[in-house]
């Protein structure tokens, strides 16, 4: 039975039984940060078993993407040691969310397996929880299991709970005991069955596993109660096909075999059964479905798992002797041996490949260099691979240290993972060092007991009046006043400045009493909640803790930077419009007179698509849309569409700005009032500015007609040297530089020409040394290219030769040397450059057969030159 026909068949079953089929769902777990990937089909049902979500349904089936390297569950060390281990899987699955538990689980997957996959069951093993009585008697009595095939397994992990047969998905959340149902392959493959001690060959294979979610596991590692008992099954289509098509590895069957065949073709590797094929075509499977999940190679989080997967296939690509690129040509034959179940695959075809064949060349740099460093290493270091050799590798070469411990495993060595840290962690600190912030923005401690948080008004206003100075601020201790003419940090208890956060810069203007006039050059965050206002007081009379003042933000400066930063959000969502939906904000600034916003992608953008994304944020901008905030708690924000960054820390209730249909992020900042507002959006540039990551610069409003204004103005001077007008400047230039190109031409070949002359005589100049034509010449007025060609000349002519030009002009002479034919035995170029320019003060060098150098047009040149035969006589 082919693996689409295993796929379908399980569908329909639990079809029949009354089951809704629900689709998979992303590898990357929709907001939930306890988890880096989705590791097994229960990942998307985690808030129905909670309690906190009620999908319409009490039954469901699916087929889910997997991913399990990195995390809780992490197979990717065992990948390519093992028949049945993948990083990315297939997973078959039925629940039931408060509606049957064990005894129909236990029989459905009985009748299932036995009656409709026709599997014989005296091959089939199960085991279940060590106390799990209940489930032992529904294998026992009612399927009639024999019971030496039942095999109770307790808590073998190291404490309570901690077993084989009680599963949890994370540290925390949804959890419960387990039954599961194993198949054996047969006496000939090695192994012992579950339970026994050597449980972990490949003939007794789990193939589906039971869970009977009852739990809820706390950070502490409490156990309580789910509001009601529901069922989490998973059965491995890989391990089942293997099963069914009677194979004993899961990389025969009929999906791999075909991704194995092709990695063989590209790798040059006949022997299919080769381990690093396997990695090959299991590595594949990961990294392309990651991409279509949205994660790019990177250096950190997810895309640093996808970008260790990436590399370690690549690693063994060159075991197997590949020097180009190989990996991503695999894109294709996955498409067509997945791209049915998962058209996503198939739409984003291209984008894969292309991000693979990036990550590809990129490694490709450097992989090589590494190879040779940790054989180096290896060679000197015994048993172990130091640690800072392992950083080095790291942090050099690109190699991560998982990456390093394969290839050291595989040659008997392992790597000082603790050194490795220490190395890592003392360049954190060096990090941490350079970048720690001036002591400006740091909030006494005992000031921060005393206060309370800053309340901000300036989402509705700039001006106010009675705010009161709570704390004043100078070098970072707590003072009670402010003379003429000193700098400090006033905290007041409410105020219209915005401090600077989530990109957008603090604001600035002015603060003021009768006394006089706090100057505010910036307004930042301190201690996280106070706004502190950073300036320069000018007053008749001291400021003073208490003192109330009037506060008025620079309106036109805050007014520019509400442009950018709204117009911020409508490039944001046109970005991942355009480019896809792995685009995700990797930081931003927000300024009055640009924004900056860097972004995940992993090729420069084209001018086209900077074109569309800059027309769809100016629709959007004359569309009008008002740009609605609304105050609510997280999760309804999310439900609500909001974007959020993953990895950034947000509080319960949180703001959202939604505007049009077009963006809804969560966002802390200022915003224009309708889209309108903005006016004008222009990208000014787009760079990269580290792997993966991509930088777009924009102007908007009047900076943004400013921008436009100051374009206008240069071409209008360069309209003007050509003598045309604008709309004739790009042809005009155009046949400046097809002229230029064709007097360059002419130029190179009245040169040639000029040294064909001045070296036709001296070819009959030359003597013979031994068989050996030498000639030395000094030539007025020819460049370094023309002696060169000159030198190229008297080689054809001569044959076995030695040649010295010496080209004059202006006092200095270049020099160059040429050796031709069998001369080469008895001297070289670089040599007779270094003779002669050790007499005029001067010096060179080269290849053998053609050097250069230079010196001073010394008097006794031409004497030097005519005594050259006699030295090469000497050599
Ligand atoms: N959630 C269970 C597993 O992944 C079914 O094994």
């Amino acid at each position: 039975m082919k693996t689409s026909e295993i796929r379908s068949t399980f569908l329909d079953f639990f079809r029949s039984k009354g089951h809704t089929i629900v689709p998979s769902s992303s590898l990357v777990p929709a907001s939930d940060p306890t988890l880096l990937f989705t590791n097994s089909g229960m990942v998307q049902f985690k808030n129905v078993f909670l309690g906190s979500e009620k999908p319409g349904y009490v039954r469901a089936a699916d087929v889910q993407r997997c991913l399990r390297a990195g995390g809780k569950h992490n197979d990717l060390d065992a990948v390519g040691y093992t028949a049945r281990h993948h990083t990315f899987f297939e997973m078959l699955g039925n629940w039931s969310f408060g509606d049957y538990f064990k005894r129909d689980a236990i029989v459905y997957a009985w009748e299932l397996l036995t009656g409709v996959f026709k599997l014989p069951a005296d091959k089939l093993w199960v085991t279940v929880y060590h106390t799990d009585d209940e489930a032992y008697d529904i294998w026992d009595k009612e399927v009639g299991v024999p019971a030496e095939r039942i095999v109770r397994i307790g808590d073998n992990k190291g404490a309570p709970f901690a077993s084989d047969n009680f599963w949890q998905m994370a540290d925390t959340g949804p959890c419960g005991p387990c039954t599961e149902i194993f198949f054996d392959h047969g006496a000939d493959i090695a192994g012992g069955p579950p339970g026994s001690p050597d449980e972990d060959g490949d003939r007794y294979i789990e193939i589906w596993n039971l869970v009977f979610m009852q739990f809820d596991r706390a950070p502490d590692g409490t156990l309580s109660p789910l509001p009601a008992p529901c069922v989490d099954t998973g059965m491995g289509l890989e391990r089942l096909a293997a099963v069914l098509q009677r194979v004993h590895s899961n990389y025969e069957i009929d999906l791999f075999a075909h991704l194995i065949r092709v990695a063989g073709k590209l790798t040059g590797t006949g022997d299919l059964a080769n381990k690093s094929l396997r990695v090959i075509a299991d590595h594949i499977r990961a990294c392309s479905f990651l991409i279509v999940d949205g994660v790019l190679p990177s250096n950190e989080g997810r895309g640093y798992v996808l970008r260790r997967i990436i590399r370690r296939a690549l690693r063994h690509g060159w075991m197997l002797g590949v020097r180009g690129d190989f990996f991503w040509k695999m894109v294709q034959p996955l498409v067509e041996e997945m791209g049915v179940a998962y058209p996503e695959l198939a739409a984003k075809r291209a984008l894969v490949e292309e991000a693979l064949r990036v990550e590809e060349q990129r490694f490709g740099e450097t992989l090589e260099h590494g190879m040779r460093l940790f054989d180096e290493v290896a060679g000197k270091s015994g048993k172990i691979i130091p640690g800072v050799d392992a950083f080095r590798l790291y942090d050099t070469y690109g190699f991560p240290v998982d990456l390093t411990a394969d290839i050291a495993r595989e040659r008997g060595l392992e790597v000082d993972m603790d050194g490795f840290e220490r190395s890592m962690n003392e360049q954190r600190e060096r990090a941490r060092a350079a970048g720690r912030f001036e002591a400006k923005g740091q909030m006494p401690a005992e000031l921060a007991s005393q206060l309370k948080p800053t309340t901000f008004l300036g989402y509705d206003a700039l001006r106010s009046q009675g705010s009161k100075v709570l704390g004043i601020v100078r070098a970072g201790k707590q003072v009670d006043q402010l003379a003429e003419g000193e700098e400090g940090l006033l905290i007041l208890d409410r105020t219209p400045f915005y401090a600077e956060s989530g990109g957008q810069v603090g604001d600035t203007g002015e603060l003021s009493n009768p006394a006089g006039r706090f100057e505010v050059g910036d307004t930042l965050k301190m201690g996280g909640v106070f706004f502190g206002h950073a300036g320069r007081w000018h007053g008749g009379q001291p400021l003073r803790t208490g003192d109330i003042v009037e506060a008025s933000v620079d309106a036109s400066r805050r007014q520019a930077i509400v442009l950018n930063h709204s117009a911020t959000h409508l490039l944001h969502a046109a970005l991942r419009k355009v480019l896809g939906d792995h685009v995700a904000q990797k930081g931003s600034l927000v300024a009055p007179e640009r924004l900056r916003f860097d972004f995940s992608h992993f090729k420069p953008m084209s001018r086209d698509e900077l074109a569309q994304v800059e027309a769809m944020v100016n629709a959007e901008v004359r569309r009008n849309a008002v740009a609605e905030v609304h105050n609510m708690a997280y999760d309804q924000a999310i439900e609500f569409g909001a974007m959020a960054l993953f990895g950034e820390k947000y509080g319960d209730e949180v703001r959202v700005l939604k505007m049009g249909d077009f963006s809804t992020e969560l966002c802390g900042g200022t915003h224009v009032g309708r889209t309108g507002d903005i006016g004008l959006f222009k990208i000014v540039a787009e760079a990269g500015v580290a792997s993966g990551v991509r930088r777009i610069e924009a102007v908007t409003g009047a900076g943004a007609l400013a921008y436009i204004d100051d374009e206008e103005r240069r071409l209008g001077e360069l309209s003007q040297l050509l003598s045309t007008s604008g709309d004739d400047a790009v042809e005009k230039l155009r046949q400046l530089f097809d002229k230029q190109k064709k007097l360059e031409r002419e130029l190179d070949s009245l040169r040639s020409k000029a040294a064909g002359s001045a070296t036709a005589g001296l070819a009959g100049s030359a003597r013979d040394v031994d068989g050996i034509k030498v000639v030395a010449a000094r030539l007025e007025g020819l460049d370094a290219k023309a002696l060169r060609d000159s030198v190229d000349q008297l080689k054809q002519q001569l044959g076995d030769c030695v040649i010295l030009l010496a080209g004059a002009a202006d006092g200095r002479v270049s020099l160059i040397a040429g050796v031709h034919g069998k001369a080469l035995g008895r001297i070289k170029a670089g040599s007779v450059v270094a003779h002669v320019a050790a007499q005029i003060d001067g010096k060179g060098g080269g290849r053998p057969d053609m050097a250069q150098g230079g010196g001073s047009d010394a008097p006794d040149l031409p004497a030097i030159l005519a005594a050259l035969p006699d030295w090469v006589s000497a050599q």
